[in-house]
């Protein structure tokens, strides 16, 4: 008895396989849905209909890919390699149908959904913005392996369908008929006619241009591979993300043959899957899943936002609720900062929504407002003003009066606890702070801080307004730089305190790369700009028992404030630091990463033992999105578990024993807990 496939049989004889995921709002290829798969083309084998057209019931798309979940804790690579092979042999079996078959695609059709699409003999697509295709695999660590690299290979040449394995980008309709993936890109009403016309017309099947198959020639393909191998290396450190290098030595290996290609996929697949590096990709996967998830239930979408502070972080985060499809309103003191931020918004419009009608909506959806107006209206006011208490709590005593019942009142303050703010408040219970990052476009973190007085319902509906604008909200207490810059700090506090010891910034930062972060510290201060680092560390130095370096103070009294000055730690030429080249070994390099990291670890264990987040999932998800922590390590806390407490502990010994260390004495303890 099927659970999630269903056969129906239509008068033309054409049999629709449906598929319905049960108990999940979207189709994902479970090992249970994949073995009942393998029933239904036995079915459809002694049915033998005209045709078949896998469709599927959900209204979030075609197939999702594989479930996720269930790639967690994998260990053995032979158990590994046993299922894959059971898989392909599934597809192989689709394949072989002698009746034409037609994978009918809207929405998302990725991963393991987008090679059960290739199985099919034709692919219909529909042109709806919401229609997404890919192979997003190479960022779990892992590759296509049921089938995908060769059937992918084989049908778009080895350019086009590497180029989507290895950046795991997805693609519109249009894009993948341009390619030759879909044989028929239609609206969306015309799907079910166009699948029939495939199957009572049968067209020749899509070849690629013969110079594709050249490509794959023996000689061709090495040289090609060679060729990937070295744009990979520019953007990817083998160490850290094997599978695109895994990827590309099967392809050179086994190229053109789709027999060995399959058994290169299962042997590579099952090796990549099972080792630390995916293990962790997998984990950060589904903590964005957890935090996405947060917010979903609550009953709270407000229609408008009004922003006061049309800076930097004030006219992004108007630009990007804009972009939401919210109606916004932006106010500044400054009417001159309102034009800015409006350019700047229409450019993230333009570059993001593409069509000139759906450009134009953006733009009229974002009004500047001088005088407020829109405070009276809004659902939800966001301020971004100076990060100064006497300047914001005057102006919330201002504006309270205006407030509509039931309206919530976000700070987005990067350090100051909200109990600060909320003297002078007769609803202190409406304030919750909204910590967006820089550049709100590109940081997909927003810290959610609950004060003391925050209420439960206003909290959850702060929750719910992040994850209405597709941002990941992670729950904080309100104590002093919340969760991310107090980690933060401590870590770019120890890089200055590295420099004054003689080591270069080109070195500190290149430690810092070669541990997996995605810049340097000396780099990242100088971008964030030295005077608002050093505020942030002014404010959390004494709870932190952190001391700044005086080489801070002295960069902002001479008005180096970093890339924006054009002069920091590094000298800027059009926006870029001019760095030396490093001529470190890597064994030095490690023990630089060592003691930056440290710091940054034994802070995450105090905010843990402060409850700032609530568990120590929350807290790797917050520091991997919230500062680009090395996604592979997994999190803080995953790599002190990787790397047991006890190595850690010797090692923070070892520092402290170093005369020219400075450790605070709370953090010491909190490493020795
Ligand atoms: P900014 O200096 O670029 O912008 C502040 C704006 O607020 C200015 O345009 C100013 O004219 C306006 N303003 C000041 N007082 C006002 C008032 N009473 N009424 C109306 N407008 C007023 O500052 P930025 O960087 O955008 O920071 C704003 C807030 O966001 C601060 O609380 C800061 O801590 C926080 N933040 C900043 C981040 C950053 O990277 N810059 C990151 C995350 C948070």
């Amino acid at each position: 008895m099927n659970r999630h496939w269903r056969i129906n049989e239509d008068k033309n004889r054409i049999a629709w396989l449906h598929f319905d995921l049960q108990q999940s709002p979207v189709n994902l290829l479970t090992p249970e849905a994949l073995e009942e798969l393998d029933a239904c083309i036995e079915a459809l084998t002694r049915l033998a209909p005209a045709g078949v057209i896998l469709i599927s019931d959900k209204a979030s798309g075609f197939i999702a890919g594989a479930d996720v979940r269930g790639f967690m804790g994998l260990k053995d690579p032979m158990i590994v390699e046993r299922y894959v092979e059971r898989a392909q042999s599934i597809f192989s079996a689709l394949e072989r149908l002698p009746m034409p078959t037609v994978a009918l695609i809207d929405g998302f059709c990725l991963g393991g959904g987008l090679e059960l699409a290739l199985a099919c003999r034709y692919r219909v697509v529909s042109d709806d913005p919401a229609t997404r295709i890919g192979f997003p695999e190479v960022r779990l660590g892992i590759f296509p392996g049921f089938g995908g690299t060769a059937r992918s290979t084989g049908l778009l040449g080895p350019r086009a369908s590497m180029d989507l394995m290895l950046s795991g980008r997805n693609i519109d309709g249009r894009t993948a008929k341009r390619l030759g993936l879909a044989d028929l890109l239609v609206p969306r009403r015309q799907l079910i006619a166009a699948a029939r016309r495939l199957i009572e017309e049968q067209p020749a099947i899509a070849r690629p241009p013969w110079w594709n198959r050249f490509l794959s020639s023996t000689p061709l393909r090495a040289l090609l591979a060679a060729l990937m191998q070295r744009q990979v290396a520019k953007r990817t450190r083998q160490e850290h993300y094997p599978a695109p290098f895994v990827l590309i030595d099967h392809w050179r290996r086994n190229g053109g043959d789709p027999q060995r290609m399959y058994r290169g996929e299962a042997s590579a697949v099952s090796r990549l899957i099972t080792g630390p590096m995916a293990q962790n990709l997998i984990r950060v996967f589904l903590l964005q899943e957890r935090l996405k998830s947060l917010g979903r239930d609550a009953a709270f979408e407000p229609i408008h936002v009004h922003v006061i502070g049309g800076g930097i972080m004030g006219g992004d985060i108007a630009a990007w609720c804009a972009l939401k499809g919210l109606r916004v309103t932006l106010q500044d003191q400054a009417p001159e900062r309102l034009k800015g931020a409006i350019a700047r918004a229409h450019e993230l419009f333009t570059r993001k929504l593409r069509l000139p009608h759906l450009i134009r909506a953006a733009d009229d959806r974002l009004m500047p407002d001088c005088q407020g107006d829109g405070i009276a209206r809004a659902d939800l006011v966001v301020e971004a003003i100076y990060e100064e208490v006497a300047a914001k709590r005057t102006l919330y005593q201002a504006i309270e009066s205006w407030l509509k019942p039931g309206a919530l009142l976000a700070t987005n303050t990067s350090s100051i606890p909200l109990e600060r703010l909320t003297p002078g408040l007769s609803q202190p219970q409406r304030l919750v702070g909204l910590h967006f990052f820089n550049p709100v476009a590109r940081m997909q973190l927003v810290e959610v801080v609950k004060g003391r007085e925050t209420g439960d319902a206003e909290f959850s509906r702060a929750m719910a307004f992040v994850h209405q604008i597709e941002r990941l909200p992670l729950p904080v207490k309100s104590t002093p730089g919340f969760l991310v810059n107090r980690v933060l700090m401590p870590y770019l506090m120890e890089a200055i305190v590295l420099l004054g010891e003689g080591v270069t910034p080109e070195q500190v930062d290149q430690s810092a790369i070669q541990f997996g972060m995605p810049m340097g510290p000396v780099e990242l201060a100088d971008r964030v700009g030295l005077d608002i680092s050093l505020s942030v560390a002014e404010k959390l130095a004494r709870q932190l028992g952190c001391q700044i370096p005086e080489s801070l103070r002295d960069h902002v009294a001479r008005g180096e404030l970093g890339r924006k000055s054009g002069q920091g730690y590094y000298r800027y030429d059009r926006g870029r630091p001019v760095k030396a080249r490093v001529r470190l070994s890597a064994t030095r390099l490690e023990e630089l990463a060592t003691r930056l990291i440290e710091r940054l670890l034994t802070e995450a264990v105090a905010c843990l033992r402060d409850g700032v987040v609530a568990d120590s999932d929350l807290l790797d998800a917050g520091i991997v999105f919230g500062t680009g922590f090395a996604p592979f390590r997994g999190g803080p806390m995953q790599y002190i578990r990787e790397n047991g407490r006890e190595g850690i502990r010797q090692r923070l010994r070892q520092l402290e024993s170093d005369p020219n260390r400075r450790f605070p004495a709370h953090t010491e303890r909190e490493a020795a807990a």
